[in-house]
């Protein structure tokens, strides 16, 4: 048996984060900067269907029967091999890295477990399809918080830009012309399952209130979906400053995140907003290439500890 390696992107939410765990439409692109790495590599000295996990970079190296039920690492390689209908496989050692930043709202989790997946299934001989490995790191985003609506995983499997409804088909994202986003880390975690909780606190609490807000963001998806198709990049930042908005009305944006925006919105930024869990994690800001050096350093002057760069160039997804 050869070695396998398969890696997946990171993401970000460029509209919808939140809204779309009560059903409404969201849009999220791959990042393709930062990457999972998963590696499977046979251990013929090891006795037969033995697995080691290893992940230096959480401190993980352990033998796959020693792992929790809810370790999601051990949980990927797990369903990987009860969908491939292989309890037993011959003995291996799973090795996982990530560039992506961790609890950062940019996919991290889904991304290894896509990884791992693909790595699993192409090691044992049977790749899965793509459909396949979506549910999988579905099942396993479970694990992070209770009710993720799957857009994690499902922008991750495809590595395409997604315009996303839960629970159904992903559908076309039609982009005119080409984008740039910065997107800038504010280096505190974003603490998804803690903000995903207490969205639906507060929306037990008081159901009209989180409706309407919940609507007003997926309005806002609709007609970014308009404004990515027709290429009106004005309005486009006009939709992600009202988004950002509606994201501090839920309780998600916090200080540090409104300090970054503001910073990039007076540096010249069409748009600026919180991108996945928020109160931590990556604040993202639309840029015309004339301003886009003067909004990096704002942000950095603003504290943002790192910037990658998204580029958002053409439609691929069938
Ligand atoms: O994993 P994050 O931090 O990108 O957040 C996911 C986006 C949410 O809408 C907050 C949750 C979800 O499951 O869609």
């Amino acid at each position: 048996m050869a070695v396998t390696v398969a890696s997946a992107p990171g993401k970000i939410i460029l509209f919808g984060e939140h809204a779309v765990v009560y059903g409404q439409p969201a849009i999220a692109v791959p990042v393709t900067a930062v990457q999972a790495k998963a590696r499977v590599q046979p251990d013929i000295s090891a006795p037969s269907s033995r697995i080691l996990v290893w992940a230096e970079q959480i401190g993980l190296d352990a033998a796959l029967d020693e792992l929790p039920i809810d370790n999601p690492l051990a949980a990927a390689v797990r369903a990987a091999l009860v969908a491939l209908g292989v309890p037993r496989p011959p003995a291996f050692r799973l090795h996982v890295s990530s560039t992506i930043p961790l609890a950062g709202g940019m996919g991290s989790g889904a991304a290894v477990s896509v990884a791992i997946v693909r790595a699993v299934s192409d090691f044992v001989g049977r790749p899965l399809a793509d459909e396949q490995v979506n549910q999988i790191a579905f099942e396993v985003e479970k694990l992070h918080h209770g009710t993720p609506s799957g857009i994690d995983n499902t922008v991750v499997t495809y590595a395409q830009p997604v315009y996303f409804v839960k629970g159904r088909p992903v559908e076309r994202l039609e982009v005119r012309r080409p984008l740039h986003w910065l997107i800038a880390d504010s280096g505190l975690p974003a603490p998804t399952a803690e903000t995903v909780g207490d969205v639906r606190r507060g929306w037990q609490a008081d159901p009209g209130r989180y409706e309407t807000l919940f609507s007003e963001i997926g309005l806002l998806a609709r007609q970014a979906r308009e404004a990515l198709a027709a290429g009106d990049m004005a309005e486009l930042g006009r939709l992600m400053n009202a988004n950002q908005a509606l994201l501090q009305q839920l309780d998600v944006s916090s200080a540090t995140l409104d300090a970054l925006t503001t910073a990039a919105l007076a540096a010249g930024a069409a748009g600026a907003k919180l991108s996945g869990g928020g109160r931590g994690g990556n604040v993202i800001a639309l840029v015309d290439e004339p301003q886009a050096a003067q909004v990096r350093e704002a942000l950095l002057a603003a504290g943002a500890k790192t910037i990658i760069d998204t580029r958002l160039t053409r439609p691929r997804v069938e």
